[in-house]
């Protein structure tokens, strides 16, 4: 209870909950505003964004609530294999694609420019603009960022995956600590270890942290009620990040078919793939992701994009449900179509 008072405290919000940042676009104000509204945390995922666009969208946020609300960004938003790619390796990738795109009658697409990091640039935004708080995945920002928000007012949240991440996170000094179990939809943050050697599950990952930290923790991975919120509650965290649930409500920047994919016979199937973007993430099961994990070399992030959002586009526009990633956790299952209010009561429900 005194860690729930204190991590209420500590962000100036009512309720320990709260909504899991989207990066990607799928992120919206409204959701933002709602949850912040009710009493919870609203979270932005911009690690997509143009600087000014950035700006842009936390001037929005402030438009429509008083409320404290939460930047997040990727601290490491480019693999180093995506920064100087040949035009050699570009073909060759391009043949690898080729009977997928030829089976679609698409053309290729031409090789982008180098991909460079957004992050310094963004932060600058971040510092700037003062939401109530930053938080970061894929690393640690460096120990100046850290103190410049620090004299800002700004609180921090890094995400680990394991107790070596978290360890870090404390030495850095953040204010609170996302444990991102395995369950959790969307990419998985790791930066120590791959991805595929951190996997823990909720569970085990909250109690590590608990067990070994003094920084206040917050489960994320597989919450989506009352019950989930208690269960987070009786292992020690001082709060929740609800990721799917949230992302399934009205509010949220997700189509209407991604929304109704949630809580269909297709959320019950998830799976772990760098298919999509070429880093780890978890995506509601589909015949393209297991063509491609079957077929294909996949590319660094962001150069996988490339190709798969040119898929996306044609998927969208010929109706191809097939060829879309439904990103999604394990509990999309439970999920329902609801007003962000609704979802915020029903979790508001599991703190005593
Ligand atoms: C579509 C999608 C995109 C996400 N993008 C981000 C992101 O950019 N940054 C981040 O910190 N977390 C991101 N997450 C993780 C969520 O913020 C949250 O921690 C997670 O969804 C909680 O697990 P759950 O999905 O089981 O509720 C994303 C999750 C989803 C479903």
């Amino acid at each position: 209870m005194d860690s729930q008072h204190n991590i209420n405290s500590l962000l100036g919000i009512r309720y320990p909950i709260l909504q899991g940042p989207f990066g990607g676009g799928l992120s919206s104000v409204k959701l933002v505003a709602a949850v912040s509204e009710t009493g919870g945390l609203g979270g932005y995922g911009g690690y997509q964004l143009e600087p000014q666009a950035l700006a842009e969208i936390i001037n929005d946020i402030r438009k429509a609530t008083d409320k404290p609300f939460n930047i997040n960004l990727w601290v490491n938003d480019t693999d180093a294999a995506s920064t100087n790619y040949t035009d050699e390796a570009y073909l060759q990738l391009c043949k690898l694609f080729e009977p997928i795109f030829n089976e679609q009658g698409l053309e290729l697409p031409p090789k982008p420019a180098n991909a460079t990091s957004k992050f310094e640039q963004q932060v600058e935004i971040v510092l700037r603009t003062r939401p109530a708080v930053f938080s970061f995945v894929f690393g640690i920002p460096d120990t100046a960022i850290l103190q410049d928000c620090r004299k800002q007012g700004i609180k921090t949240i890094g995400a680990a995956t394991t107790l070596d991440e978290g360890f870090a996170l404390e030495e850095a000094g953040v204010d609170a600590i996302v444990a991102s179990g395995f369950e959790a939809g969307g990419h998985r943050p790791s930066f120590l270890q791959p991805a595929l050697e951190s996997l823990h599950g909720t569970f085990a990952l909250t109690r590590i942290l608990t067990q070994h930290l003094n920084t206040p923790i917050i489960a994320a991975g597989g919450i989506a009620d009352a019950k989930g919120v208690r269960a987070a509650i009786a292992l020690g965290a001082a709060g929740v990040q609800v990721g799917t649930a949230f992302l399934a409500t009205e509010e949220s920047g997700a189509t209407d078919k991604h929304k109704e994919a949630l809580n269909s016979d297709k959320g019950r199937y998830t799976s772990l793939t760098k298919a999509y973007t070429g880093r780890m993430g978890r995506v509601l099961t589909n015949g393209l992701t297991q063509t491609i994990h079957q077929h294909l070399h996949v590319a660094p992030f962001p150069l996988q994009t490339t190709f798969m959002t040119a898929l996306r586009q044609h998927a969208l526009a010929t109706n191809r449900e097939d060829l879309i990633a439904y990103w999604g956790g394990q509990i999309a299952a439970i999920t329902k179509r609801q007003t962000a209010e609704n979802l915020m009561q029903e979790l508001i429900a599991g703190l005593d």
